[in-house]
């Protein structure tokens, strides 16, 4: 425990500290399967027997299959050290919007250097530690919707202790500054900047009002004393990785609920109910948000079922302030990563998704109905079939129904115990799955498989390490490092070209690794990771309408040993042809650069930068903010 930042710690080391496992490396372990470095060329040479696989029918091609082009039109940058932010030369960057920057009128002023923002002010202003967004033109305007995930505690509340809440209002603070935001931007000769006051300016946080569908809404699982129906829920937590719909809705997923409960009395008796809360990690003690001291929602030994109405993906419309958010109970409740959609070759709507803790798994939902523009889409997230992937060694994988035939439990249950149901049916332990993109122009998913520092470990029996539900987190073809610290993305391509198949076939983008530090073996990583673009840790992932895929990492950035040249957390671009990566933006010391999305003209892209340390941005004397930048070409050309 000693020497860490517990405001600043990570969700998995957050679980590990409440729910310690014994830990044992074998030193010695062969990584049987662990694949050469000359084994790969960005994948594509890896990947040409399962392109053939998928022959005829194909609804598109692969990126195996396209002509090569320059892919990068920008020069890649050297990796950085410093407290700001590092662009290609010919392009600028520019601060859009830090936390506590007012949306509306009455919030000018609100936010001060030293205090933060006050409990009146809190649900007025822009939130903190930005992460997935979505940009939406709605009736000509550009709506940006915006994810703020967690606090910094000691840094919202700088009057308190460490950031330990003393008073119901700091909570509130707390509570206030997480959510979503729903603003209006725009674009003058100065630059972007936020509407204030504009109809569509909302905050979305902890305490706001949202309904349930799917198999679980109003199940006794979900009631409470407050909300006997099990339809009413208060507030959307965790809000991490982001999605959007075609039909123009923006969905938010539910990340790390678990840490947000505690208990001041007994929690529950009930074997289903606290089987829950050991696979969800959900203890008496919380991960310091202390919540429950003060807000008895959050306190699970008097409303054991709220932590039920947490972890799941929340459709919001950004172009009707008033619309309620949705949970998507169908889409299973896990600690969801972001929401990827994509169209089966008979219109259904796909939705993949992951769960990002160490050794879960990556999910697909399949709708029932087919998506026709213009008319209903109110089934599509709510009537269909949820699947869990199973990646075998031989590179093809397939995706396991869950349902009540498969897992002998019913589809509330599967809902609620999405993890558990997952295990049932034998799925495949993943190292965290973070951000899943889908490419717009072929055929293929990818999926930021970030780290997992004990894949591949010993208990003191000598059995291997498991996750929470007990499925050995042994090394696989796709999981394929012990003590995995630099991450992989996963690529697969779905037989037939349809995202909709049952079977798939897949290989492994890049592994990233250190050559400079490990001459081979996998820690050195896969072929297409150079001197020029060291990173671990990939994590946000979105793929432009060029076919680009831009990387953003949220890993070890002491730029020291195994992590030695790879500087601050980054933005690269990834050619999915040629397997070339190329650094394009570096953030600021202590930052996780996440979220990305594009303004309507395809002229500013927007990028989160989540968590740095002070001075940045406002310099010397400022608390640290959380802010979205925009990042243009001098010559205003096309950013992707
Ligand atoms: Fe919120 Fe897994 O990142
Ligand atoms: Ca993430
Ligand atoms: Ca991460």
């Amino acid at each position: 425990m000693k020497d860490i930042d517990t405001t600043k710690m990570s969700a998995d080391d957050w679980d590990e500290l409440n729910f310690p496992r014994p830990e044992v490396q074998e030193f010695d372990r062969v990584v049987e399967r662990a694949i050469s470095r000359r084994g790969f060329l960005g994948g594509v040479l890896a990947f040409g027997s399962g392109a053939a696989v998928m022959g005829a029918g194909m609804l598109k091609g692969t990126t195996a299959m396209a002509q090569p082009v320059s892919r990068f039109p920008f020069a890649p940058i050297a990796a950085q050290i410093d407290n700001t932010i590092h662009v290609p030369e010919g392009y600028s960057w520019d601060v859009l919007v830090r936390w506590g920057d007012p949306l509306f009128s009455d919030a000018e002023g609100a936010w001060d250097p030293q205090a933060g923002v006050s409990v009146d002010m809190s649900e007025r202003v822009f939130g903190e530690n930005t992460d997935g967004m979505e940009l939406f033109n709605v009736d000509g305007r550009e709506i940006l919707v915006v994810n703020s995930e967690y606090t910094n505690r000691d840094v919202n509340l700088p009057h308190t202790d460490g950031g330990t809440p003393g008073s119901l209002d700091d909570v509130r603070i707390l509570q206030h500054l997480q959510g979503v935001t729903v603003m209006e931007v725009a674009e003058d000769e100065s630059g972007w900047s936020v509407v204030i006051d504009s109809p569509y300016n909302r905050r979305i946080h902890h305490n706001s009002p949202m309904t349930f569908d799917g198999p679980a809404a109003g199940h006794p699982l979900l009631q409470t004393e407050a909300d006997p129906t099990g339809m009413a829920s208060l507030g959307t937590m965790n809000n991490c990785g982001s999605g959007r719909t075609p039909w123009g809705t923006y969905l938010t997923c539910e990340e790390n609920f678990n840490g947000y409960f505690g208990a001041t009395g007994d929690i529950p008796a009930d074997e289903t109910v606290a089987a829950g809360y050991r696979r969800y990690g959900i203890g008496a003690d919380g991960w310091g948000y202390d919540y429950h001291l003060w807000d008895a929602r959050f306190d699970t030994s008097a409303n054991p079922n709220e932590p039920h109405r947490v972890g799941y993906v929340v459709e919001i419309d950004p172009a009707n302030p008033d619309a309620t958010p949705v949970k998507h109970t169908a889409l299973g409740r896990f600690k969801h990563e972001n929401a990827a959609y994509a169209i089966a070759a008979d219109g259904r709507v796909v939705v993949y998704m992951g769960d990002d803790e160490r050794g879960e798994f990556m999910y697909r939902w399949v709708s029932r109905d087919a998506y026709v523009p213009g008319e209903d889409t109110s089934t599509l997230l709510s009537e269909g079939e949820l699947s869990v992937a199973v990646f075998d060694d031989d590179m093809t994988g397939r995706w396991v129904p869950l349902t009540p035939a498969t897992t002998g439990m019913d589809v509330a249950h599967i809902a609620v115990f999405t993890r558990t149901a997952a295990s049932a049916v034998g799925a495949t332990t993943m190292d965290r799955p973070e951000w899943i993109a889908v490419h717009p122009n072929a055929s293929e998913a990818y999926c930021c498989l970030t780290n997992n520092s004990r894949r591949g470990l010993l208990n003191d029996d000598g059995t291997v390490r498991t996750n929470a539900g007990g499925d050995p987190m042994s090394v696989n073809a796709v999981n394929p490092r012990d003590t995995n610290r630099f991450g992989q993305i996963v690529r697969w391509r779905p037989v037939g070209g349809d995202h909709g198949a049952e079977g798939f076939s897949w290989d492994l983008y890049v592994m990233a690794g250190n050559p400079e530090v490990h001459a081979d073996g996998p820690y050195a990583g896969t072929a297409n990771i150079n001197a020029g673009n060291l990173f671990n840790s990939p994590d946000g992932m979105q793929i432009d309408s060029t076919g680009l895929i831009w990387i953003q990492t949220d890993g070890d950035d002491s730029n020291e040993g195994d992590f030695a040249g790879m500087g601050n957390n980054q933005m690269l671009a990834g050619d999915p042809v040629t397997g070339r990566i190329e650094r394009f933006l570096t953030g600021p010391n202590g930052c996780e650069v996440t979220g990305l999305t594009w303004s309507s003209d395809r002229r500013t892209m927007f990028v989160g930068i989540q968590h740095p340390d002070a001075p940045f941005p406002d310099g010397e004397g400022s608390l640290p903010r959380s802010a979205i930048v925009t990042v243009r070409r001098d010559d205003n050309g096309l950013v992707g």
